[in-house]
């Protein structure tokens, strides 16, 4: 497997400064603030939404040295980011995360919640301070649409007539507009044209969804040991992903199971026989795979670098994820 260290190598010491500075942009406040940044922002998460912003500023950037507000911009994202984890592992009551116990199971839902709430106020105090109207817009429409994402998916539980362009837009609004606004809006402080900014959107759209599926495809074949967090609840909590939409056009049985919520003994287990016996896994990979093809060919316009280069391999390191 592709190592995320290497790739990002042309921006990893920006990586390393910008952990630095979460912790203590976060922490200074209170203890239990302090406690839970420490947890978040020193575990081991994998930092991809950072380092895109930062490699696409360095590629928008070619001849010059990225600016403050391109590196408050990562921290702005990363922050949204893991706000919304803390959450979203509320939501999902999920004990693991990052490979270390969730803020929830550490220090109980309330503080939680409260510092999921910190996180996303924080991160829109940063925001405004960027002085940059166009990405205060971009940036404030991800947060809405995070929450948006999440009441999809709570309201759609255990529906197994889902379509798959619903659960694509769902993943759009839960994954894909982070990536997408941020790409834009580290092309926007680098002051490209229009047409490139709307590249860069497409670009981190693409990858976003491509991402969002290996994840869900994860969910079915990852360990949690692997994964730093629980595998094999999204099916059991009704969250339909593209695996099982895929699987329920060939195996109607199935919905059988869904829609009484695997009340009967030996359900989960048959729906999962049933989901591993069809294309679903296989055409789920396809899927991924064509939209990290699309989001590559968004980076055409883009100045030959090495942060170019990075972006063009991770497309290839979200898919290397699956194998
Ligand atoms: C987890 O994101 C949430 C999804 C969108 C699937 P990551 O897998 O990027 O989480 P971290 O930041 O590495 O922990
Ligand atoms: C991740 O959602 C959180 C957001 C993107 C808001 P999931 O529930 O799909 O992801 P994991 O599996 O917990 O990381
Ligand atoms: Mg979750
Ligand atoms: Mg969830």
């Amino acid at each position: 497997m592709t190592s995320a260290t290497s790739l990002f190598s042309p921006v990893e010491a920006d990586l390393r400064l910008l952990t630095d500075n979460l912790k203590q942009l976060v922490g200074a406040r209170h203890p239990i603030l302090y406690a839970a940044a420490e947890h978040l922002f020193g575990a081991g998460g994998k930092r991809l939404r950072p380092a895109i912003v930062l490699l696409l500023s360095r590629a928008t950037m070619p001849n010059q040295e990225i600016t403050l507000k391109h590196r408050r911009l990562a921290e702005i994202t990363e922050m949204i980011h893991t706000a919304s984890l803390v959450h979203d592992d509320v939501i999902d009551e999920a004990e693991l995360r990052r490979g270390v116990p969730t803020v929830h199971s550490s220090f109980g839902n309330r503080v939680a919640v409260l510092a999921g709430d910190f996180l996303f106020a924080q991160s829109s105090w940063y925001l405004a301070n960027l002085d940059n109207l166009e990405v205060v817009k971009l940036l404030s429409e991800v947060i809405m649409d995070l929450a948006e994402g999440e009441i999809q998916q709570g309201l759609n539980r255990f529906d197994a007539t889902l379509s798959i362009e619903a659960y694509l837009s769902k993943s759009y609004y839960k994954t894909a507009s982070l990536l997408a606004n941020s790409a834009k809006a580290a092309g926007l402080l680098s002051g490209v044209s229009e047409e490139l900014a709307q590249d860069l959107y497409s670009y981190g759209r693409h990858i976003g969804l491509a991402f969002q599926i290996v994840d869900d495809i994860l969910d079915f074949t990852g360990s949690s040991d692997a994964l730093g967090k629980p595998a094999g609840s999204d099916l059991k909590s009704g969250n339909l992903t593209a695996p099982v939409l895929y699987a329920l056009e060939e195996k109607p049985y199935l919905e059988g199971f869904i829609e009484r919520e695997f009340a009967q003994e030996g359900d989960l287990e048959q729906a999962l026989t049933l989901i591993e016996d069809s294309q679903g896994i296989q055409r789920s990979r396809e899927l991924a795979a064509s939209h990290a093809q699309l989001a590559v060919q968004r980076l055409e316009h883009l100045p030959l670098t090495e942060s170019r280069q990075a972006l063009i391999e991770l497309a290839d390191y979200v898919l290397s994820r699956l194998y």
